[in-house]
């Protein structure tokens, strides 16, 4: 027996990098999958995937920025499937912007993909988590959510929103029997990072990333940071006096 057997699990974003990485070994650890992504057409080939290797999935096409979509798509989860035990909030996107040339939609599109993709995604299954009284809200934030970074405001302001809706959910669920869980990755080797040219530190195989979110996920850690080297400077940033901070974040671009 895992941690995942007989539970039924809902991932947005499912169609590649990291979600994609942690349906396929959710599956082969006993999960029943519901994949979400607007590519239905890939999340049919990785469905396909998991069934050869004798793992229960099912593909549901759907844009986390629309809520009604997410109902539906969280509605034949649980026809097909069975109730939902743990949503992963993984859907996000990323943009390079600078300062100066800041346009407002694209900051709009960010948020509302990252933020509100996300809340969409958890209105759909946690009114029936908090009436069966058992569940678990993972949500995919960064460790760019923790300060500003260089060319990345929209990005690092939606992972900062994102992690603090759920923290407050975390707080107002408690005694609830539904558990809420916070992941801060670093650098992940995934198509997000791939067309980039600028300097990653401590960039993960998505092998090693995918395998300690499951980790954090089973341990039912409220919240979990990685890998700990990157961690822990982020965190001493938190430290740090505005010029100070500046000074060195400007000089750490993680953007080109
Ligand atoms: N890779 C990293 O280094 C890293 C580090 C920290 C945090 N993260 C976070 O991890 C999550 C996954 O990132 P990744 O690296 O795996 O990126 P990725 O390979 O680009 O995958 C992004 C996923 O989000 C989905 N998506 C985007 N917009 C969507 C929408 N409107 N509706 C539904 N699905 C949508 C995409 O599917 P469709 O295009 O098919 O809709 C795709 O499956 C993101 O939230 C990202 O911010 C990544």
């Amino acid at each position: 027996m895992t941690f995942w057997n007989n539970k039924t699990v809902l991932i947005t974003g499912a169609s590649s990098g990291i979600g994609r990485g942690l349906a396929v070994e959710i599956a082969a650890r006993g999960g029943r999958l519901g994949l979400v992504a607007r590519r239905v057409e890939v999340l049919d080939e990785i469905v396909y995937e998991i069934r050869t290797q004798n793992g229960t999935a099912i593909a549901v096409g759907a844009d986390v920025r629309d809520a009604n979509a997410l109902k539906h798509a969280a509605d034949r989860v649980r026809a097909e499937l069975g109730p939902i035990d743990v949503l992963i909030a993984n859907a996000g996107i990323g943009v390079t912007d600078h300062a100066a040339n800041l346009d407002p939609e694209k900051v709009a599109e960010v948020i509302n993909v990252n933020v509100l993709g996300a809340v969409n995604s958890v209105a759909a299954v946690l009114p029936e988590m908090v009436e069966r009284r058992s569940g678990q809200l993972v949500a995919i934030a960064s460790l760019a959510g923790y300060r500003g970074l260089a060319k990345s405001a929209a990005y690092c302001a939606s992972k900062a929103a994102l992690s603090s809706f759920f923290e407050s959910l975390r707080i107002d669920l408690r005694h609830t029997g539904v558990s809420v869980t916070i992941i801060y990755p670093g650098f992940i080797k995934t198509p997000f990072t791939s067309g980039r040219l600028a300097k990653m530190p401590y960039l993960m195989e998505l092998d090693d990333g995918v395998n300690k979110i499951l980790t954090a996920i089973e341990k039912g850690k409220k919240s979990y940071a990685f890998p700990w080297q990157l961690a822990t400077i982020v965190r001493s940033g938190l430290l740090m006096p505005p010029s100070l901070y500046d000074w060195i974040a400007e000089r750490n671009s993680f953007r080109e």
